[in-house]
């Protein structure tokens, strides 16, 4: 492994481009956390290790665009995986125009809706986690808090989180990426399959404004509204 370059740095892990056997790479390496019992450290580190590598292989096989992963070592909570050459969904989103958003928000929802029906469920879905090239390619990445699930809650959470991340960035826009984000979504899961989520989802939205309102005290409109 030679000439390290530190390319991000998280809440939970350094990330660094350098070259393994010849290919581009990143390393992810979950870094110890002190204010952590050493033992429980090591645990919670070796488990989204394990996790994040087995769901990237689960994705694979269903069709869902993810780095390729060139080596695990569980121990040393390192994954070496393809460099991807690309930038972030959530700075993609603004800069480019609505037919090549409603592309991008279609095939993600494709992608989220494979995983889905494969009961999967991405943790920390949000335009942070997505990776866009420039030849269109769009890649999933970040599923150290992933989980197989037959619980519809978690599928929900995803979408949840996803439109939070919408908000938050893409405020006015919204509206439209929840829309073609869905129609991608119907594609892979069916429209009885979205109804479920977005009944879920809707559920946990009302849950958060009544959390949201009692906060405010008041509350009037909230700065929830209906997207789904
Ligand atoms: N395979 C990759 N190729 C290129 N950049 C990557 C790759 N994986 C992650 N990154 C970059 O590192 C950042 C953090 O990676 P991520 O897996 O999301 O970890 P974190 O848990 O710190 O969010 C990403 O936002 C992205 O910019
Ligand atoms: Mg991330």
């Amino acid at each position: 492994m030679d000439g390290l370059t530190l390319i991000a740095s998280g809440a939970e892990a350094d990330l660094y481009r350098g070259r393994f056997l010849g290919y581009d790479v990143v390393i992810k390496y979950r870094v110890p956390k002190g204010y952590r019992d050493p033992n429980f450290d090591r645990a919670v580190r070796m488990e989204r290790t394990l996790t994040e590598a087995k769901t990237m292989l689960i994705a694979m096989e269903c069709g869902v665009p993810v780095p390729t992963i060139l080596y695990v070592d569980v121990e040393n909570a390192l994954i070496v995986m393809e460099y991807v050459d690309g930038a972030l969904l959530r700075d993609v989103i603004p800069s480019v125009d609505g037919s090549l958003r409603r592309r991008y928000l279609e095939l993600l929802g494709g992608y989220v809706g494979k995983l889905h029906v494969s009961n999967v469920a991405h943790g920390d879905l949000t335009t942070s986690n997505v990776m866009v090239t420039s030849e269109g390619m769009m890649y999933l990445i970040d599923f150290g808090l992933s989980r197989v699930s037959y619980d519809v809650e978690d599928k929900a959470v995803d979408i949840h989180l996803l439109i939070r991340s919408f908000e938050s960035t893409h405020y006015n826009l919204t509206k439209e990426l929840v829309r073609y984000f869905l129609r991608g979504y119907t594609s892979a899961v069916g429209v009885e399959g979205v109804n479920i989520v977005v009944d879920k989802v809707r559920e946990i939205r009302l849950r958060g404004r009544y959390v949201e309102e009692r906060r405010v005290r008041g509350g009037g409109e909230g700065p929830i509204r209906s997207y789904v």
